[in-house]
């Protein structure tokens, strides 16, 4: 299924192994399969749920940012107002022999040493690509062809006709930005306030080479933190928090290394130039950690200012080491007040916040009420200039008006005029505060590659001392293995099968998640849920019909301990 021929042997065993346990199953595949498009099977499906609840804990319990759920199909209007239809291009190139598209920037990568060719302008790559004599990656034959923007958007019509544009949605950003109107009241108006969506977005990928690693459907989890512009969130919690941090300073050099740090540290040196970018590079490293992202493959990676989307000023990628090289996994972008703006223009809607000033503040306003029945007689036809001139003056220059006359300088002439027929007057105005455009903070999760982490740096083998062989495990956390124990029979006679299930269903009633194998040698089943990464076996034995007890087998030690069948939903619970 993976038509990356550079694929090292290690993807292709994670991924042999995810389609026959039930992680992940290509798309369509009784059709052939189409590049891009991958399902979660039952354990997949289990594994994301649950690298998604942790997700929610950390952002929407602890953190108290609410989940909104909005469409997948977005109006026209929406990513007119984004920049996405005008912006969200890659380069394409089509090959003159078969006809194949292909991402012009990854020609040229692939055939010179160019780096990041996506980030130059397109004359310049198309002049490279046209320099690289870059063969076809499906038939051989050099590349000619011309280089063009091609929209990663999906394009749809909404409604018989094609009168209404749609397009599926590239990011669930976009959904929070259009419903601010509604937000921002439903938080009273009181910045900063955060709000969250998990849920699919689209991207027509030219050609996903990079099998689950690219998809053209794909899951995110993102969250909008808006804030006033010179407010930061407090680092004070996460300051300690160790991070792997790959700065733009450290790209640019040849020999350039990743910093070992604390995000405290990093914002102390200027490494990381705002506290709330920190504060949310901590807090992934701390959910990475949590769902078993191995903390020594992942780093955290600056954008070097030619690769920003259009809406980003700074933004550190979440990256991870997998047999595909360091792929993104999250990013945390400052996109400024750049979306909200956007749809504040195009809609007309009044998208800022008004935020009171702690105290009234009290300004002072001049005006200037001039005798037209003077200035009239006097000036003629210039008279209404006249007029203009003292209010430009009462607002730019109030001091002039204090002697008993003003002079202003009309169509090159300079007129004295009696202070008392200028009708100028000061007056205090207060003002309880002020409409303010948000600023955006928006860490966003790539959760297919994450889960695609999760099991490649979960995979390991090993000899347990209980074997000849040498098995394959994937030591996932416990916090997110789709199964917490599985109960097994040591035989499928003898009334074994009835205690385990008994034993099965106490614990499913405890709300473990739990599987029942009763299917091959016992040493099978060991391997199988080893593979699955199902971090408990519960063996019911014969010494079970005696003492009502079972053996409970840690999956990374292969340690056997018994356990009282009493005891055995504490005893998981405590362990998963
Ligand atoms: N919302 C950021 C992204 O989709 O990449």
């Amino acid at each position: 299924m993976n038509a990356d021929d550079e694929t090292p042997d290690v993807y292709e065993e994670v991924i042999e192994l995810a389609k026959r346990r039930g992680y992940l199953y290509p798309s369509f595949e009784i059709y052939g399969g189409v590049s891009g498009f991958w399902d979660y099977g039952p354990l997949g499906k289990e594994l994301k749920k649950n690298i998604v609840d942790l997700w929610r804990d950390r952002y929407v319990v602890e953190e108290g940012f609410r989940e909104i759920e909005t469409t997948t199909v977005g109006a026209e209007q929406v990513y007119e107002a984004s920049g996405h239809a005008e912006g969200f291009a890659d380069y394409l190139t089509k090959c003159g022999g078969c006809g194949g598209y292909f991402r012009a920037d990854h020609l040229v990568e692939d055939h010179s040493d160019v780096e990041n060719a996506d980030g130059l302008p397109r004359e310049e790559l198309a002049k490279l690509l046209a320099d690289a004599e870059a063969p076809c990656p499906a038939c051989g034959e050099t590349i000619t062809g011309e280089v063009t923007d091609f929209n990663l958007m999906f394009e749809t019509n909404i409604g018989p006709g094609d009168s209404r544009k749609g397009y599926l949605r590239p990011e669930t950003a976009q959904g929070i930005f259009v419903d601010f109107h509604r937000l921002k009241r439903f938080y009273r108006e009181k910045l900063p306030f955060g709000v969250t969506q998990v849920g699919t977005a689209y991207r027509n990928e030219i050609n996903p080479r990079s099998g689950v690693v690219r998809l053209r459907e794909f899951n995110q989890a993102e969250l909008e933190y808006f804030k006033l512009p010179d407010d930061e969130l407090d680092l004070e919690e996460y300051r300690d928090v160790d991070v792997r941090l790959y700065p733009v300073g450290e790209q640019e050099k040849e020999d350039g290394e990743v910093l070992e740090t604390t995000v405290g540290e990093a914002v102390d040196d200027g490494v990381i130039a705002s506290e709330s970018i920190a504060y949310f590079v901590a807090v992934s490293q701390e959910w990475y950690t949590e769902i078993g992202v191995d903390p020594s493959r992942l780093r955290f990676r600056q954008h070097l200012p030619d690769e920003r989307a259009h809406y980003a000023s700074d933004c550190w990628d979440g990256e991870t080491l997998t047999s595909h090289g360091w792929i993104e996994v999250n990013g945390v972008a400052d996109r400024g007040t750049y979306d909200l703006e956007r749809h504040m223009e195009h809609s007309g809607e009044e998208l800022r916040v008004f935020q009171e000033y702690p105290e009234p503040r009290v300004t002072e306003e001049t005006l200037v009420d001039p005798d037209m029945s003077e200035l009239g007689p006097r000036f003629g036809g210039d008279a209404n200039k006249v007029a203009d001139a003292l209010e430009d003056l009462a607002e730019n220059d109030p001091g002039a008006f204090e002697g008993d006359s003003v002079e202003v300088q009309v169509a090159g002439e300079t007129h004295e005029i009696d202070v008392e027929t200028t009708g100028f007057e000061r007056r205090e105005v207060k003002e309880s505060g002020e409409n303010v455009l948000p600023q955006v903070i928006e860490p966003s999760y790539g959760l297919d590659r994450i889960v695609y982490s999760v099991i490649e740096h979960s995979l390991d083998h090993d000899r347990p001392e209980d074997s000849e062989d040498e098995r394959r495990v994937l030591r996932m956390s416990p916090s997110v293995a789709p199964y917490d124990a599985a109960v097994f029979p040591l035989v499928s006679k003898d009334g074994l099968e009835p205690i385990a299930e008994d034993v099965e269903s106490r614990l499913r009633d405890a709300g473990l998640m739990v599987d029942y194998d009763a299917s091959g040698a016992i040493g099978r089943r060991y391997r199988r849920h080893d593979e699955i990464g199902t971090p408990f076996t519960v063996t019911v034995d014969y010494d079970t019909k005696e003492d009502d007890t079972v053996t409970v087998r840690d999956r990374d030690s292969t340690e056997q301990q018994r356990v009282a069948v009493d005891e055995l939903v504490e005893h998981l619970e405590e362990r998963t």
